[in-house]
Protein backbone atom coordinates (compact mmCIF):
# COMPACT_ATOMS: atom_id res chain seq x y z
CA UNK A 1 0.00 0.00 0.00
CA UNK A 2 1.27 3.53 -0.72
CA UNK A 3 2.42 5.69 2.20
CA UNK A 4 0.01 7.29 4.67
CA UNK A 5 -0.88 10.91 4.00
CA UNK A 6 -3.02 13.05 6.30
CA UNK A 7 -4.95 15.86 4.63
CA UNK A 8 -6.84 18.02 7.14
CA UNK A 9 -10.00 19.55 5.69
CA UNK A 10 -9.84 23.31 6.24
CA UNK A 11 -13.62 23.48 6.00
CA UNK A 12 -13.55 22.92 9.76
CA UNK A 13 -10.97 25.68 10.34
CA UNK A 14 -11.34 29.39 11.14
CA UNK A 15 -11.58 30.82 7.60
CA UNK A 16 -10.64 34.24 8.94
CA UNK A 17 -7.22 32.83 9.80
CA UNK A 18 -6.93 30.37 6.94
CA UNK A 19 -3.23 30.68 6.22
CA UNK A 20 -2.35 30.46 9.90
CA UNK A 21 -4.64 27.44 10.28
CA UNK A 22 -2.88 25.67 7.38
CA UNK A 23 0.53 26.45 8.87
CA UNK A 24 -0.64 25.05 12.21
CA UNK A 25 -1.62 21.76 10.51
CA UNK A 26 1.69 21.43 8.65
CA UNK A 27 3.54 22.06 11.89
CA UNK A 28 1.34 19.37 13.45
CA UNK A 29 2.46 16.76 10.92
CA UNK A 30 0.00 17.06 8.01
CA UNK A 31 1.46 16.38 4.58
CA UNK A 32 -1.40 17.84 2.54
CA UNK A 33 -4.18 20.39 3.11
CA UNK A 34 -7.64 19.44 1.84
CA UNK A 35 -9.35 22.44 0.25
CA UNK A 36 -13.10 21.95 -0.28
CA UNK A 37 -14.24 24.02 -3.24
CA UNK A 38 -18.08 24.16 -3.46
CA UNK A 39 -19.98 26.09 -6.10
CA UNK A 40 -23.61 26.11 -4.89
CA UNK A 41 -24.59 23.97 -7.91
CA UNK A 42 -23.02 20.52 -7.59
CA UNK A 43 -23.65 20.89 -3.86
CA UNK A 44 -25.94 23.41 -2.12
CA UNK A 45 -23.17 25.31 -0.31
CA UNK A 46 -20.54 27.81 -1.47
CA UNK A 47 -17.11 27.81 0.17
CA UNK A 48 -14.02 29.19 -1.52
CA UNK A 49 -12.41 29.39 -4.93
CA UNK A 50 -9.13 30.18 -6.65
CA UNK A 51 -8.61 33.72 -5.19
CA UNK A 52 -8.55 32.36 -1.65
CA UNK A 53 -6.40 29.35 -2.54
CA UNK A 54 -3.98 31.71 -4.22
CA UNK A 55 -3.56 33.72 -0.99
CA UNK A 56 -2.86 30.52 0.95
CA UNK A 57 -0.26 29.19 -1.50
CA UNK A 58 1.50 32.56 -1.60
CA UNK A 59 1.59 32.61 2.18
CA UNK A 60 2.95 29.06 2.46
CA UNK A 61 5.50 28.27 -0.26
CA UNK A 62 5.58 24.56 -1.06
CA UNK A 63 2.16 23.80 0.44
CA UNK A 64 0.42 20.78 -1.16
CA UNK A 65 -3.18 21.85 -1.73
CA UNK A 66 -5.43 18.81 -2.27
CA UNK A 67 -8.30 20.58 -4.02
CA UNK A 68 -11.62 18.74 -3.76
CA UNK A 69 -13.73 20.26 -6.51
CA UNK A 70 -17.41 19.89 -5.63
CA UNK A 71 -18.41 21.85 -8.71
CA UNK A 72 -20.86 21.27 -11.55
CA UNK A 73 -18.42 22.08 -14.34
CA UNK A 74 -15.01 20.78 -13.27
CA UNK A 75 -13.52 21.52 -16.72
CA UNK A 76 -14.04 25.22 -16.09
CA UNK A 77 -11.72 25.69 -13.12
CA UNK A 78 -8.57 23.75 -14.05
CA UNK A 79 -6.56 26.78 -15.15
CA UNK A 80 -7.67 28.98 -12.27
CA UNK A 81 -6.81 26.34 -9.67
CA UNK A 82 -3.46 25.63 -11.33
CA UNK A 83 -2.67 29.37 -11.35
CA UNK A 84 -3.67 29.53 -7.68
CA UNK A 85 -1.07 26.90 -6.78
CA UNK A 86 -3.24 23.79 -6.57
CA UNK A 87 -1.18 20.60 -6.41
CA UNK A 88 -3.97 18.07 -6.87
CA UNK A 89 -7.26 18.65 -8.66
CA UNK A 90 -9.89 16.12 -7.65
CA UNK A 91 -13.15 16.27 -9.60
CA UNK A 92 -16.37 14.32 -9.16
CA UNK A 93 -17.01 11.59 -11.69
CA UNK A 94 -20.72 12.47 -11.46
CA UNK A 95 -20.00 15.97 -12.77
CA UNK A 96 -18.35 15.19 -16.10
CA UNK A 97 -19.04 13.26 -19.30
CA UNK A 98 -15.41 13.07 -20.31
CA UNK A 99 -13.18 12.18 -17.35
CA UNK A 100 -10.21 11.15 -19.48
CA UNK A 101 -9.96 14.49 -21.27
CA UNK A 102 -10.32 16.26 -17.95
CA UNK A 103 -7.50 14.21 -16.43
CA UNK A 104 -5.31 15.13 -19.41
CA UNK A 105 -6.14 18.83 -18.96
CA UNK A 106 -5.27 18.67 -15.26
CA UNK A 107 -1.98 16.89 -15.97
CA UNK A 108 -1.15 19.42 -18.69
CA UNK A 109 -1.20 22.07 -15.95
CA UNK A 110 1.23 20.03 -13.83
CA UNK A 111 -1.31 19.07 -11.21
CA UNK A 112 -2.06 15.56 -10.00
CA UNK A 113 -5.51 14.34 -11.02
CA UNK A 114 -8.02 12.85 -8.59
CA UNK A 115 -11.37 11.21 -9.30
CA UNK A 116 -14.05 11.31 -6.59
CA UNK A 117 -17.19 9.21 -6.21
CA UNK A 118 -20.17 10.15 -4.04
CA UNK A 119 -21.87 7.56 -1.78
CA UNK A 120 -24.39 6.44 -4.42
CA UNK A 121 -21.82 5.92 -7.19
CA UNK A 122 -20.46 2.36 -7.43
CA UNK A 123 -16.73 1.69 -7.53
CA UNK A 124 -17.21 0.09 -10.96
CA UNK A 125 -18.00 3.55 -12.37
CA UNK A 126 -14.25 4.09 -12.10
CA UNK A 127 -13.08 2.05 -15.08
CA UNK A 128 -9.56 0.67 -15.31
CA UNK A 129 -8.78 3.27 -17.95
CA UNK A 130 -9.88 6.16 -15.73
CA UNK A 131 -8.10 4.82 -12.65
CA UNK A 132 -4.88 4.16 -14.50
CA UNK A 133 -4.89 7.69 -15.89
CA UNK A 134 -5.58 9.25 -12.48
CA UNK A 135 -3.15 9.77 -9.59
CA UNK A 136 -5.72 9.38 -6.82
CA UNK A 137 -9.20 7.96 -6.24
CA UNK A 138 -11.47 9.52 -3.61
CA UNK A 139 -14.24 7.50 -2.00
CA UNK A 140 -16.63 9.87 -0.22
CA UNK A 141 -17.84 8.54 3.12
CA UNK A 142 -20.51 11.26 3.45
CA UNK A 143 -22.65 13.04 0.86
CA UNK A 144 -20.55 15.97 -0.34
CA UNK A 145 -21.72 19.39 0.76
CA UNK A 146 -20.78 20.05 4.36
CA UNK A 147 -18.46 19.04 7.17
CA UNK A 148 -19.33 17.35 10.44
CA UNK A 149 -21.55 14.60 9.02
CA UNK A 150 -21.81 11.01 10.21
CA UNK A 151 -19.43 8.50 8.58
CA UNK A 152 -21.22 6.16 6.16
CA UNK A 153 -19.79 2.73 6.86
CA UNK A 154 -21.57 1.32 3.80
CA UNK A 155 -19.12 3.18 1.53
CA UNK A 156 -16.14 1.25 2.87
CA UNK A 157 -16.52 -1.87 0.70
CA UNK A 158 -15.85 0.41 -2.30
CA UNK A 159 -12.45 1.28 -0.82
CA UNK A 160 -11.63 -2.42 -0.51
CA UNK A 161 -12.78 -3.10 -4.08
CA UNK A 162 -10.64 -0.29 -5.47
CA UNK A 163 -7.61 -1.29 -3.37
CA UNK A 164 -7.90 -4.86 -4.71
CA UNK A 165 -7.98 -3.55 -8.28
CA UNK A 166 -5.27 -0.90 -7.81
CA UNK A 167 -2.69 -1.94 -5.21
CA UNK A 168 -0.38 1.04 -5.80
CA UNK A 169 -2.85 3.88 -6.26
CA UNK A 170 -3.47 6.63 -3.69
CA UNK A 171 -6.98 6.05 -2.33
CA UNK A 172 -8.47 8.85 -0.25
CA UNK A 173 -11.43 8.76 2.13
CA UNK A 174 -13.33 11.92 3.06
CA UNK A 175 -16.21 12.55 5.44
CA UNK A 176 -16.73 11.71 9.09
CA UNK A 177 -13.25 10.25 9.40
CA UNK A 178 -11.56 10.42 12.81
CA UNK A 179 -10.15 8.24 15.59
CA UNK A 180 -13.40 6.25 15.83
CA UNK A 181 -13.72 5.46 12.11
CA UNK A 182 -10.13 5.32 10.88
CA UNK A 183 -9.75 1.57 11.49
CA UNK A 184 -12.44 0.70 8.94
CA UNK A 185 -10.82 3.04 6.38
CA UNK A 186 -7.31 1.76 6.96
CA UNK A 187 -8.33 -1.91 6.99
CA UNK A 188 -10.09 -1.45 3.65
CA UNK A 189 -6.92 0.01 2.17
CA UNK A 190 -7.23 3.80 2.04
CA UNK A 191 -3.95 5.64 2.56
CA UNK A 192 -4.91 9.31 2.11
CA UNK A 193 -6.99 10.42 5.06
CA UNK A 194 -9.10 13.57 5.08
CA UNK A 195 -10.41 14.74 8.44
CA UNK A 196 -11.95 18.10 9.27
CA UNK A 197 -13.92 18.16 12.49
CA UNK A 198 -11.84 15.40 14.09
CA UNK A 199 -8.61 17.38 13.67
CA UNK A 200 -9.66 21.03 13.95
CA UNK A 201 -12.11 20.29 16.76
CA UNK A 202 -9.48 18.49 18.84
CA UNK A 203 -7.60 20.08 21.72
CA UNK A 204 -4.55 18.22 20.43
CA UNK A 205 -4.67 18.23 16.61
CA UNK A 206 -1.07 17.05 16.44
CA UNK A 207 -1.98 13.94 18.45
CA UNK A 208 -4.97 13.19 16.21
CA UNK A 209 -2.82 13.54 13.06
CA UNK A 210 -0.23 11.17 14.53
CA UNK A 211 -2.90 8.66 15.58
CA UNK A 212 -4.54 8.66 12.13
CA UNK A 213 -1.17 8.14 10.48
CA UNK A 214 -0.27 5.31 12.85
CA UNK A 215 -3.56 3.55 12.06
CA UNK A 216 -2.83 3.56 8.35
CA UNK A 217 0.74 2.38 8.87
CA UNK A 218 -0.24 -0.34 11.37
C1 LIG B 1 -17.66 17.31 2.63
C2 LIG B 1 -16.22 17.65 2.43
C3 LIG B 1 -15.31 17.08 3.45
C4 LIG B 1 -15.57 17.57 4.84
C5 LIG B 1 -14.95 16.67 5.85
O1 LIG B 1 -18.40 17.77 1.56
O2 LIG B 1 -15.77 17.18 1.17
O3 LIG B 1 -13.96 17.31 3.08
O4 LIG B 1 -15.10 18.86 5.05
O5 LIG B 1 -15.25 17.13 7.10
P1 LIG B 1 -15.46 16.17 8.34
O6 LIG B 1 -14.16 15.45 8.55
O7 LIG B 1 -15.83 17.08 9.42
O8 LIG B 1 -16.55 15.20 7.96
ZN1 LIG C 1 -13.62 17.14 0.80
Amino acid sequence: MPRAIISPSVLASDFGQLTAECKRMIKGGAEWLHMDVMDGHFVPNITMGAPILSCVSKGIPGIFMDCHMMVAQPEKWVNDIADAGGALYCFHLEATNDPLSLINAIRARNMKAGVAISPDTPSTAITDEIANAADMLLVMTVYPGRGGQKFLERCIPKVAELRARFPDKDIEVDGGVGPNTIAACADAGSNVIVAGTAIFGATDPEGVIAALKASVNA
